[in-house]
């Protein structure tokens, strides 16, 4: 019985493997399996072998295989009389070319995004994602901002509710929070996402752009690894020939802080519209992370130092294609879009 199982196997096999070109070959599948000396026939023959208590068993096989056969010699005889002409199936021709399926770009905000992500990943940072409606404890208190600061006065928040205060975060800045209140040290990390300010859209601001935050909690940490991170990020980002300048700023968040600028990729320094005939674009602000910052995310602040920095993605996108209008960015006219398909 095991014997005429594996058979049945084996010719099942055998069948489905026949390729059928033209109707000498059908008629040669047809003699082979199906015909008076085929080997369908030549197993159903074996049945008088089988002991009588498992006859109806090895009978249900073997009808099984012939209908096999019987069904796989019809389609195929379909085909061959679909391809000799007469049949329906002769109406779709297989062998005209299919219609291309049109291949989407990627955002270039996404491609820079992307950019950036390699070069911080090489460094050890990873990604960290946050929630876009924010309470005001992660956008502003934690980070050094009370109520009443006057540094709140610098981004237009789009509320939300008032009490309980919601809001639209107004910097990925609330990222380094939940991060840091997760305790995990040593931190390394970049938060990359869409940012919301109330601002007249024009060529140079929009009510909701992209912003890369970068942070690094762990001993020891000083303002030179800093520096040098960032140094490694614009030569890979804007090539080795690229300067850079820092100058002492203010935010909340950090002491000391301060802004980062390069020199201008349109004029290469000389003064044109982008530098406003300064030679130098400042592209991001950052600094050593404020001891309150680390002690309200639970953080000992006596033994953990830390840097943080903050980008604009948009500013980087634009310097890196020099893109002039910060609108095209949201418009969505393939005209623009078209222009980046690479990765
Ligand atoms: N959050 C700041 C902004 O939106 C950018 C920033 C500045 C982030 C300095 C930082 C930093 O982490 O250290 O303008």
């Amino acid at each position: 019985m095991d014997q005429l199982i594996s058979s049945i196997e084996a010719l099942k096999n055998e069948i489905s493997a026949f390729s059928v070109g033209s109707k000498e070959q059908l008629e040669a599948f047809r003699i082979s399996f199906l015909g008076s000396k085929g080997s369908v026939k030549a197993l159903m023959a074996e049945m008088k072998n089988i002991p009588a208590d498992r006859k109806k068993e090895a009978g249900a096989l073997l009808n099984d295989l012939k209908l096999f056969a019987e069904q796989t010699y019809d389609s195929m005889s379909q085909l061959i009389d679909g391809k000799q002409g007469g049949s329906e199936v002769s109406s779709v021709d297989v062998s005209l070319p299919g219609y291309p399926n049109a291949l989407g770009g990627r955002h270039p905000i996404r491609i820079i995004e992307n950019r950036i992500i390699s070069i911080f990943n090489r460094l050890g940072f990873s990604v960290a994602e946050g929630p876009e409606i924010e309470d005001d404890y992660h956008n502003f208190s934690a980070l050094n901002l009370p109520q009443d600061h006057p540094a709140r006065d610098m981004q237009d928040t789009f509320y939300i509710s008032k009490n309980p205060d919601w809001l639209l975060r107004t910097h990925t800045s609330s990222i380094q929070i939940r991060e840091m209140e997760k305790s995990e040290l040593p931190l390394r990390i970049i938060c990359l996402g869409r940012v919301y300010r109330n601002e007249t859209i024009s060529a140079r601001a929009h009510c909701f752009f992209h912003q890369m935050e970068g942070l690094y909690i762990a001993e020891n940490v000083s303002f030179a690894d800093l520096k040098q991170t960032l140094y490694f990020f614009v030569k890979e980002m804007f090539g080795e020939q690229v300067k850079v300048r820092f100058r002492p700023s203010y935010f909340p968040f950090t002491e000391p802080s301060a802004e980062m600028d390069i020199s201008c990729r349109i004029c290469e320094g000389k003064g044109c519209s982008v530098c406003k005939k300064t030679g130098w674009v400042e592209i991001l602000g950052c600094g050593m992370v404020h001891p309150n910052v680390l002690e309200n995310c639970g953080i000992d602040s006596k033994k953990y130092t830390g840097f943080a920095f903050g980008l604009g993605i948009e500013r980087i996108t634009m310097l890196h294609y020099q893109i002039k209008d910060l609108r095209y960015f949201s418009e969505n006219d393939l005209r623009f879009l078209k222009q980046f398909v690479s990765s």
